[in-house]
């Protein structure tokens, strides 16, 4: 059964379909809807630092925002992995990513200036933040990564959930995307000096990043 499709909770019981699994998957597909509206704060938040920025700097601070919900596949695996209960009250306690949201700058500082901006509103808690950018992976991976804890307010209460926003250049994004690919590849020969090339391509990224951010430096100075 896929739980993210709309269920005629009914017809289902009149067929016979056990009640306890019908109530779980109600239970699930409204936790589900909750994070779906805690993503939708989240990148208001982002669209309106978007707005402001880009008429205050004359340049757009964000170069695409994608969120999405972790499949119900996915939240059954990660469960099951790290041994978690496997209930809605598990998935709420101990996942931080059912909700992400992926912001890509165009360049570094970009990165760290509206991260303090989302981060210190007033209805924003944060739970943790990873900076993968001045700690990159051993892999050579870089990303700044918050756990952010938003209010959603629903007919009668006001519910605080927990979401993902990850922040990368373009250029890290890029680096990220391929390495991806290539992790799940299986059994590939040279491995050892694939990796070694992934570390020095992500390398050279970051000093990309930094020459272009210098050079967008310069050019607005000269405009000033
Ligand atoms: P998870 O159990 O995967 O959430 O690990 P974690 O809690 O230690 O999270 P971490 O902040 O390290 O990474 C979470 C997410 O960042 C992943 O789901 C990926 O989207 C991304 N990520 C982290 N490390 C890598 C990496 O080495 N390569 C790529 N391509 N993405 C990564
Ligand atoms: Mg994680």
């Amino acid at each position: 059964m896929e739980l993210n499709k709309v269920i005629d909770l009914e017809a289902l019981t009149a067929s016979g379909f056990p009640e306890g699994l019908i109530e779980q998957a109600s239970g699930f597909m409204e936790l589900m809807m909750q994070y779906r509206c805690a993503l939708m704060e989240v990148e208001t938040k982002l669209n309106v630092l978007n707005a402001e920025f880009t008429m205050k700097n004359n340049r757009n601070p964000f170069e695409s925002i994608k969120s999405r919900i972790k499949t119900p596949k996915s939240i059954l695996e990660k469960l099951r992995r790290k041994g978690f209960e496997i209930s809605v009250k598990g998935i709420e306690e101990n996942l931080a990513d059912v909700a992400g949201i992926r912001v890509i700058c165009s360049f570094p500082d970009d990165i760290y200036a509206t991260a303090k901006m989302l981060t210190d509103q007033d209805d924003i808690r944060v739970i943790q933040v990873k900076d993968y950018i001045i700690n990159p992976k051993p892999n050579g991976y870089r990303s700044l990564h918050l756990i952010l804890e938003v209010p959603i307010f629903l007919s009668n209460e006001k519910k605080n959930m927990k979401v993902e926003v990850q922040f990368r250049t373009i250029a890290m994004d890029f680096w990220a995307s391929l390495e991806h690919k290539l992790k799940y590849k299986k059994n590939i020969e040279n491995a050892e000096e694939i990796s070694k090339e992934l570390q020095r391509c992500a390398e050279a990224s970051s000093q990309l990043d930094l020459r272009m951010q210098a050079l967008r430096d310069r050019i607005e100075a000269e405009r000033e």
